[in-house]
Parts: structure tokens; sequence; C-alpha cells
């Protein structure tokens, strides 16, 4: 065993020195707690808060998810972002480095996270695309009186299931924009590009959503919406389906469990407080997602009256929720068009901000474990990127790919790898009771026992239980009806592949110089 497989106990303090500053000014960092918290909310806030919490939450019968959620968000959302933090705070490394930090054999870990990141990043620039176009559409309300017809038929020119290569240049354009975009924030770095994105636009952010929903408030059978939201159906707590819904949308939207959080905690400096960030980042999150419900279901309302059905009867729901539901609202509403240029540019930017944070995972990655400038690593990362993106989402199919995709990589990704890691850190290495100590550290508020306990055993249980019924649910009935060889390539084959990809990419030996010890950077030491 070489020296820097045997952690002591020492090697586990926080060392503060000019080596750390080196190491900053290598791998980039935030200039202070406030840029990180902002980034931290941009990462968190995105597509998941506005797009897919409404139409997971209406897929799940409006009230009868919100209980779930919020139990999902106390019991493993909030303590499993500390734990993240705690990861990458006290390793100071991307997902694989602060793994492998951790304990030699755990680096596959952060590899199948960066997998997870890079599979993410490929659909969710996609969603970004649409809402660019909608964003535009909004000022003349192009999809006229039938949204959900304009949506799948005209804009994404969808066919029926199954793989297309007619290309659909009114995707293919702005979703080309959006890789340009956030090429640029990339290159840019941590502190410039990541970090001051997210303190212009989030506040620009929270303006405008502010603005559209008391606007959508307004708007007559609002409230009808709103009850749909918030009645709460206690019978449904007995359907697992609507807890794994709830515990894959807070993984989902808090960005834990993917490798974000640990990345951006090692940018941060040592003497952070870090359990106050997170509960200030899970609490803005959760916040705005509710926001973006009561929003969402306000309209929703709206268009049932208009209608006069049901609000369950309202829209197909699924992914295509947010560009059905809106424009049809922007159709009747006084004003439309501002609310919807409002909301699709409140998409763009919450988007934009979580996308950076998704691929920041896979470069950080990247730069840690070869010896690579930002720019050639960014350069690595994004071009493979935007052609798998432009591939599979540019075409006339790109809706059902991005619909398989983004459940199995929330399902048997996201949760998985989180079960696995806490397995691996709570009982493998035996190193929660440690890493509390570190947040306890600088942190105000205090992790004790129940953390450790909820970490070790009960998320544990909970989200193996939540991939059991999930998996069982697959099993019985292809998920939403598709060819069974689109669930096999898109979905099983895509997650699989991103875990044997994890445990390969860590067997490729680290650049020289870097210690797999945990703060032996600071004594110069080598891996091997
Ligand atoms: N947390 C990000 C979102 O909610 C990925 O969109």
């Amino acid at each position: 065993m070489s020296a820097h497989e045997t952690s002591s106990e020492r090697s586990w303090e926080p060392a503060e020195d000019h080596a750390d500053a080196e190491q900053a000014a290598k791998r980039g960092s935030f200039s202070s707690r406030r840029v990180f918290i902002f980034a931290a909310i941009g990462s968190a806030v995105g597509l998941g808060n506005i797009w897919r919490f409404p139409y997971v939450a209406y897929d799940n019968g409006g009230g009868s998810f919100i209980i779930p959620y919020l139990v999902a968000l106390l019991t493993a959302g909030v303590p499993f972002l500390w734990f993240d933090y705690a990861l990458g705070h006290k390793f100071r490394g991307s997902a694989p480095l602060s793994f492998a930090r951790l304990k030699r054999g755990a680096e596959g870990l952060g590899w199948w996270q960066a997998g997870i990141c890079f599979a993410i990043a490929v659909y969710y620039a996609a969603v970004l695309a649409w809402a660019t176009s909608y964003a535009w559409f909004s000022i003349n309300r192009a999809w006229g009186d039938d949204p959900n017809a304009y949506f799948l038929g005209t804009y994404l020119e969808i066919g029926d299931p199954g793989v297309s290569m007619n290309v659909v240049p009114q995707v293919l354009l702005p979703l080309v924009a959006v890789w340009v975009v956030v090429g640029l924030i990339m290159l840019l770095g941590v502190q410039k590009g990541v970090g001051m994105t997210a303190v212009i636009f989030i506040p620009l952010l929270v303006v405008a959503f502010l603005a559209l929903v008391v606007r959508s408030l307004m708007l007559p059978g609002a409230m009808e919406g709103l009850n749909a939201l918030f009645t709460p159906d206690w019978g449904a707590l007995l359907n697992p389906g609507v807890w794994a819904a709830a515990y894959g949308q807070i993984f989902f939207s808090l960005s834990i469990g993917f490798g974000i959080m640990i990345t951006y905690a090692s940018y941060v400096g040592r003497k952070t407080d870090m359990t106050g960030s997170g509960a200030v980042v899970g609490f803005a999150n959760s916040s705005f997602e509710i926001l973006a419900g009561i929003g969402v279901f306000a309209a929703l309302g709206f268009m049932a009256q208009a209608a006069g059905v049901q609000i369950d009867e309202v829209v197909a729901a699924g992914v295509g929720l947010a560009f059905v539901a809106f424009p049809a609202i922007i159709n009747e509403a006084p004003a439309g068009a501002v609310l919807g240029v409002l909301f699709f540019l409140s998409l763009v930017v919450a988007g934009v901000t979580s996308l950076v944070s998704v691929i920041e995972v896979v470069i950080s990655a990247v730069r840690d474990k070869f010896d690579m400038s930002r720019r050639a690593a960014t350069t690595a990362v994004l071009v493979p990127m935007m052609v798998m993106s432009l591939l599979f989402f540019s075409t006339a199919s790109g809706l059902y790919v991005l619909d398989i995709v983004d459940h199995f990589v929330n399902r048997f990704g996201i949760l998985l790898v989180a079960v696995v890691s806490l397995v691996v850190v709570a009982w493998g290495a035996r190193a929660l009771p440690r890493l509390a100590d570190h947040m306890n550290r600088t942190g105000n508020i205090k992790l004790g026992q129940a953390w450790v306990v909820l970490l070790s055993i009960i998320v544990p249980i909970v989200l193996s239980l939540v991939l059991l019924q999930e998996l069982w649910a697959v099993i019985k009935e292809p998920y939403e009806g598709y060819p069974q060889w689109m669930l096999i390539v898109f979905g099983w084959a895509m997650a699989v592949s991103l875990a044997v990809f994890g445990f390969i990419a860590a067997r490729v030996k680290w650049r020289e110089g870097t210690s797999l010890d945990v703060d032996a950077g600071h004594r110069g030491e080598e891996v091997r």
C-alpha cells in the first residue's frame, strides 16, 4: 500500500497554506461565498424547476405529489446536498478526484457521475433550444390556435416513435446557438464564466419570474389550478410511483448526486460555511420550484376554465407541458406576449446557468485527470457533446429520445449512483462522521448523528426501494409505451454504459503530480 492510500486522521485536517492558493489558481475558484451561492442556486434552479417540476407534478396528480416532494427534500435533498458539499470541499477536487482521495477504489463513481452529466448536457441543451425559439415565437404567437399541434407537428415535426434522420432546421439553429453561448461561458472559466453568469442572471430571473407568477395568478380560474396543485390526496401517498417521482425530481432539481455540487464545493475557500450555504441553496431552489408550480398550475386552471374541462384534462402532460400550456395562456391572456417572453426567457436563463454546471463537472474531471489547459479541455468535452446533441435532438425524433434519456438517466443514473456512493462512503470508507466533522468546523448548522443515520441507513433504503419500484414499473410496462428497442438503446444501454465508462475511466493514470492523499497536494507528493 503506498503512502497516499493511508489517509491518516491528521491528513483529514484542513490545510490552509499557499498550496491552496496555487491549486485554486490552477483549477479555478469562486472569489467569494456570495458568488458560490449564486452559482449553486444558478445550477439548482434550472429546467428542472420550471419545465420539469410542473409536468412531473401534473403527471403525478398535483396535490398528491407535493407531500412526497417535501418529504424527499427534507429527508434526502438537503442532507445529500451537504454530503456532496462535504466531499468536494474536503477533498478539493472534481468528482473523480474527490472520490479517489476519499478511497482509491471509489474513483469510478466520480467518472460515472461525469458520464451522467455528459448525457444530461446533450439533451438539456435541446430543451434550451426549444425555449429560445419559443421566446421568439411569443412575440407574434406563432403557434396560432392550437399550441399542441404546433409544438409537436409544426415545430418539432415529430413522426411516429422511432429514430428519424430528418433534420428540423428550426430546432437545429437555436441548438447550435445554445452550444456556442455555453462554449463561450465555459471558456471564461469558473469565476468569470460560471460564477458571473449566475450573479448577473439569477436576480434577473427572480424578477422576471415573480412578474410572471403574479400575472398568471390574476387570470380567471387560477385558483382552481392552485387547488389542484396544493390539495393533498392522502390516498396517493400509498402509490410508490409518486414517491419515486418525488425523489427523482429532488435529486435532479437540487443538482445532487451527479457531481455538480462536489465540483462547485471544490472551488470554494476552506473557511466558507458550507452547511449554511447548503440550507440557503436548498430553500431557494424549492421556493423557486414551487413558484414555478404555482405559475404553471394557475395557468392550467385558467385553461381548464376557458375550455370547461377539469384540470387533469387540459393538456396531454409530459415533457411538452411548458411548451403547450404556456402558449395557450399567452393566446388568451391580456398582454400575453409579455408573459410569454418572460416565461421562455426565464427558462433560457435558468437553463443556461444549470447547463454550465452540468458541463463543468466533465471539464473539471478531465482537467484534474489530464494535463490540459481550460481551453483544450473545454474543446475536448464540448465538441463531442455538441455533435451528439445535434445528432439526436435536431431531428424529428428528438422528443422521443429526450423523454427516454431523461427518464432513464434520472432513475438508473442519478438515483443509482447516489445509492452506490452512499454505500461506499458510509459503509465502505466509514467516512460520514469525518465528513460531518469537516463540515462542522466552519458550518453554522452542525451535522450530528441524525445526518449520519439518514445518509447511511434511511436514504439508501428509501432510494433502493424507489429504484426497485422503478425497475418493476419499466419491466411491467414499456415506459410511455415506446417500442422496446428504443427503450433498450436510449434507456438501458445508455444508463449501463455510463456506469461501465466510469469504471474504465478510473483505470486511466492520473496526470503527473496529482496526489490522491487528501491533502498531500500540500506536501507535494506524487501519485505513484
Ligand atoms: N438542477 C438543474 C435543474 O433543475 C439540473 O435543471
